[in-house]
C-alpha cells in the first residue's frame, strides 16, 4: 500500500509525524507532499528537524496569498503530483487550506482520503478553518476523530458512522513522545513565574483597536508578571503597523515564533496561557496548565468540559479577572481525555491496514 501525506502549516507537523513514523514502522510505501503554505524556517523548517519528519519528496511552493488564490494554487499544482504518484491513500490533517484543497483534489482524481483530526466543529463559519473542516469532512473516505464529540458531529451530518474512526489525538503522541527531551528556551521563561501568549487568529489580529486593547491589558500585566509572547509572522504584522513590536522589555518579551521543544518547554514553565490557537487548547489540557482561550467558540470542547481551559471571548475585563484568578492559585482543575495517550497513530495505521 501506498499513502500519500499533504501537509503545509504549522500544525498540520505535530499531526503528520506520529503518522508518518507509524506506517514507517509497519513497511508502508510513502510520499509526504509540503504544500508550502507555511514557508518560513522558523514555521516549517525547524519542526521537520526536531520533530523527526523526513524532508519533503516534493515542495508545491505556494507560499502566502489570499485564500482563494492560497488553494487554487495548491489545488492546481497537487493534481499533477497526485497523478504521477498514485497512491492507494492521501492522508491531510487539520483544518488548514492546505487539507481541504489536499482533499478535493485527491476526491476528485477517485484516490481515497483520510481526515486525521475529523470531525472537530466551532459552529462559527466565520473562522476559515470551519469552512475547510466541513468541507473536507463532507468528501473523506476515512474519518479519524480526537474526541467523542467529533464522532457525533459526523453522525449529526449524515456522515456514516463506518467511515469514522475514533482513535484519539495525534498531536498528544508527538508530546508524549517530546515532552522528555523539551529544553528550556534560552529567551523564553529564564526562571519564574511567567504567562505565555499566542494570538495569531484573523478575529483577534485583523482587527487593530481589539489588538491594541488586548497588548494595553498585556502591557500592564507584565508590570505584576513576566509575559512571554512569541509571534506569529501574521501577528508581528499587524502590531508593526500599531508600531507595537518594538515593546520588547524585561517583563514583556516579544519573540520570534518558537521551535516545537522550546515551546512545549514555555508551556509546562507557564502559570497560565493566553490563546487563540486550536493546538494550545489541546495541549495545556493534557499537561494540565490552565488556559484561557480568546475566542467566543472552540471546536475542542473537551479542553473546556474535561480539562483546564476557558473561553473568555473578546472580553477584556473577562480576560483580567480570570487572570487574576488563576494567579492568585485558583485555577480550573482538568482532567484527562480518553484516548488522549500518545497511541492514536497506532490506531490510524490499524484502521488503514484493514
Ligand atoms: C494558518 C491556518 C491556521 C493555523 C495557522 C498556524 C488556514 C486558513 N489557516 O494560518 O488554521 O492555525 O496557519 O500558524 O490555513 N507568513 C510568513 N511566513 C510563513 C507563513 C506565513 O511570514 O511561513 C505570513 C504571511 O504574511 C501570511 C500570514 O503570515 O500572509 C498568514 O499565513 P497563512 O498561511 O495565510 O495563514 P496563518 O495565519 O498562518
Amino acid at each position: 500500500m501506498h499513502v500519500l501525506h499533504v501537509v503545509g502549516a504549522r500544525p498540520n507537523f505535530m499531526k503528520a509525524a506520529p503518522v508518518l513514523r507509524e506506517l514507517a514502522r509497519r513497511g508502508l510505501r510513502q510520499t509526504l507532499v509540503h504544500t508550502g503554505q507555511h514557508y518560513d524556517a522558523g514555521m516549517s523548517d525547524v519542526f521537520f528537524q526536531q520533530l523527526g519528519i523526513p524532508a519533503p519528496d516534493v515542495n508545491l511552493e505556494v507560499g502566502s496569498a489570499s485564500h482563494a488564490q492560497q488553494t487554487a494554487q495548491i489545488i492546481s499544482r497537487f493534481e499533477p503530483v497526485l497523478m504521477e504518484h498514485k497512491p492507494d491513500l492521501v492522508l491531510v490533517y487539520g483544518d488548514v487550506n492546505s487539507t481541504v484543497a489536499g482533499a478535493l483534489v485527491s476526491s476528485k482524481l477517485g484516490v481515497k482520503v483520510g481526515h486525521v483530526e475529523a470531525g472537530l466543529r466551532s459552529r462559527d463559519r466565520s473562522m476559515p478553518e470551519e469552512i475547510n473542516r466541513l468541507l473536507t469532512d463532507q468528501i473523506a473516505d476515512l474519518l479519524f476523530t480526537p474526541s467523542a464529540d467529533a464522532g457525533e458531529n459526523l453522525c449529526q451530518e449524515g456522515i456514516a458512522p463506518e467511515r469514522i474512526h475514533f482513535v484519539g489525538n495525534v498531536m498528544i503522541d508527538t508530546l508524549v513522545r517530546l515532552l522528555p527531551m523539551a529544553t528550556q528556551s534560552a529567551n523564553g521563561s529564564s526562571g519564574g513565574k511567567y504567562v505565555l501568549v499566542t494570538l495569531h487568529r484573523p478575529s483577534n489580529v485583523d482587527d487593530l483597536p481589539w489588538l491594541r486593547q488586548m497588548f494595553r491589558a498585556l502591557y500592564e500585566l507584565s508590570s505584576e508578571v513576566a509575559v512571554v509572547f512569541p509571534v506569529h509572522p501574521r501577528t508581528r504584522q499587524r502590531l508593526s503597523s500599531l508600531d507595537l513590536d518594538d515593546s520588547s522589555n524585561g517583563r514583556l518579551r516579544l519573540l520570534a515564533p518558537q521551535p516545537y521543544l522550546e515551546f512545549l518547554a514555555l508551556q509546562r514553565g507557564a502559570a497560565v496561557v493566553v490563546t487563540d490557537s486550536g493546538g494550545i487548547q489541546e495541549e495545556t489540557t493534557f499537561l494540565g496548565v490552565p488556559c484561557l482561550t480568546v475566542r467566543e467558540n472552540t471546536e475542542r470542547p473537551v479542553t473546556v468540559t474535561l480539562g483546564t481551559n476557558l473561553l473568555v471571548g473578546r472580553d477584556i475585563n473577562r480576560m483580567r479577572a480570570e487572570l487574576r484568578c488563576i494567579l492568585d492559585g485558583r485555577a480550573k482543575k482538568g482532567s484527562a481525555v480518553p484516548l488522549w495517550d500518545g497511541r492514536a497513530a497506532e490506531r490510524i495505521a490499524e484502521a488503514i491496514m484493514k
